[in-house]
């Protein structure tokens, strides 16, 4: 019955582009190649590519079945699924904590999405034009040191999401989807070839893919693996959502492949891109967040046609984080409407206020506000820390397990397509790699 009332994607087409949407954005290019920056280069890399497949690709197809089955929003699908297969209905606590975990993660994400919307504009105007590493670095230091600056990019960027998502021209966008998409794949290939040109790309690609093992500490594990979840946008009920507007005829696991292999290679794209201009310039890949922002100006700043390909280059990555952004916005606002009398268009707006506010508290920890509020974290570290982290692999997992426990695995494996030997390897990795994977990462980063 509520199959009929609930919209459906207009074609298998239309929800690739939207869960790739989802996925492709600030992840993908900043925040990966920070994380392998900082977490020692190709070890990181390694057991990220291997989060990506034995533990994101069956929880991606885990939360699409629980919302094609659920045909609800997370919260009320993971609670009647629970009821229909007599499971206790605190199930539905992991469609609540991927609400929270998308809260708090937009907040921060408005932050750098702002930072993105003034490198376009400084790309215009032709602020990194000639640049040597220093000015670049200055340039990006001049942003982060003003409270106020941050703050005005923040807020444009909370403001496009806000207008996006209130104007309801979300489905228009995956028409823009369809184009920028490729079109960051073939920037993204470009800089590539600029790396090529910068005589460190060798040292890059040993950077990135030949491990030093002894790099590799629990915490590093615990992170490669909250950026599977992060990139892929997992453990939020996002998927979920998503997937209670799937029609009965998409096959899961062959999509599931084909945004994982967009979403991972771009990744690697970034990294192959960003490394070059690291080691050409005598940075440090350890940067931290900054780390696009002042290698990539450099990159731009000194080839022919650098303004152009800079002002496309930070353009696309703004309009990869709104289309993740918009989908952040979303089960916080659907919750809200929910919960509360507010109309659709109040909800966005109390959501969007409440997430701007708690953006400035991130944005502060740049400037005014750098100290430590918790486990030695500062305000945007610990948002970033404890979603990425613990939120979202935990929710994650709760998805796999209903999905691999809790449901009658006969229709489980018929959903799927499985018979035989493969449906063996989907019951082993489902019900225990990557649950026990999960948890194993978990004990292991707390022993230290
Ligand atoms: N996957 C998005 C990215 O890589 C971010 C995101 C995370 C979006 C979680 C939705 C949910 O930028």
């Amino acid at each position: 019955m509520s199959k009929l009332v609930h919209a459906q994607w207009s074609s298998k087409m239309t929800f690739v582009l939207a869960a790739a949407g989802s996925a492709v954005g600030l992840g993908n290019i900043w925040r990966f190649s920070y994380m392998v920056g900082d977490n020692g280069g190709a070890a990181f890399v390694l057991v990220y590519l291997a989060c990506v497949a034995v533990v994101g690709l069956p929880v991606l197809v885990a939360e699409w079945l629980i919302g094609r089955r659920g045909q609800k929003n997370p919260i009320n699908a993971m609670a009647e699924l629970a009821g229909k297969n007599a499971q206790p209905k605190a199930w539905a606590l992991v469609g609540a904590s991927g609400v929270l975990a998308a809260f708090l993660i937009l907040s921060f994400y408005s932050v750098i999405g702002g930072w993105s919307l003034s490198y376009t504009l400084g790309s215009v105007t032709g602020t990194f034009t000639g640049q040597d590493a220093d000015g670049v670095g200055a340039i990006f230091e001049g942003l982060l040191g003003s409270p106020g600056l941050l703050l005005l990019w923040h807020t444009a960027f909370m403001a496009l999401v806000v207008w996006i998502v209130a104007r309801g021209v979300t489905k228009g966008l995956e028409g823009a989807v369809r184009t920028m998409m490729p079109a960051l794949v073939v920037l993204m290939v470009v800089l590539v070839g600029y790396g090529m040109t910068t005589g460190h790309f060798g040292e890059a690609l040993a950077f990135m893919f030949r491990p030093d093992w002894g790099a590799l500490s629990g915490d590093v594990v615990l992170a490669a693996m909250g950026q599977a979840f992060f990139t892929l946008s997992l453990g939020m009920g996002i998927m979920m959502a998503y997937g209670s507007y799937l029609g009965e005829d998409v096959n899961l696991l062959g999509t599931a492949r084909t945004v994982i292999i967009l979403d991972t290679g771009i990744a690697l794209l970034a990294g192959l891109a960003i490394f070059p201009i690291v080691f050409a310039n005598g940075l440090s890949a350890g940067e931290g967040p900054g780390l696009i922002f002042v290698t990539l100006p450099l990159a731009f700043g000194n080839m022919t046609g650098g303004m152009l390909l800079g002002l496309m280059f930070f353009l696309l990555l703004t309009f990869a984080a709104l289309t993740s952004a918009i989908s952040l916005l979303e089960p916080v606002v659907e919750f809200v409407e929910e919960r509360t009398p507010l109309t659709r268009v109040m909800a966005t707006l109390v959501s969007a206020v409440a997430v701007w506010l708690l953006g400035i508290a991130a944005l502060m920890s740049f400037n005014v506000w750098p100290e430590p509020v918790m486990f030695g974290l500062n305000v945007f570290d610990l948002l970033d820390t404890f979603t990425s982290k613990i939120l979202l692999p935990l929710t994650g997992l709760g998805a796999i397990v209903f999905v691999a426990w809790c449901l009658d695995r006969r229709s489980v494996a018929a959903e799927l397509n499985l018979t035989g030997g493969s449906e063996q390897v989907w019951l082993v990795v489902a019900r225990y790699v990557a649950p026990l994977g999960v948890i194993l990462v978990f004990v292991n980063s707390l022993l230290g």
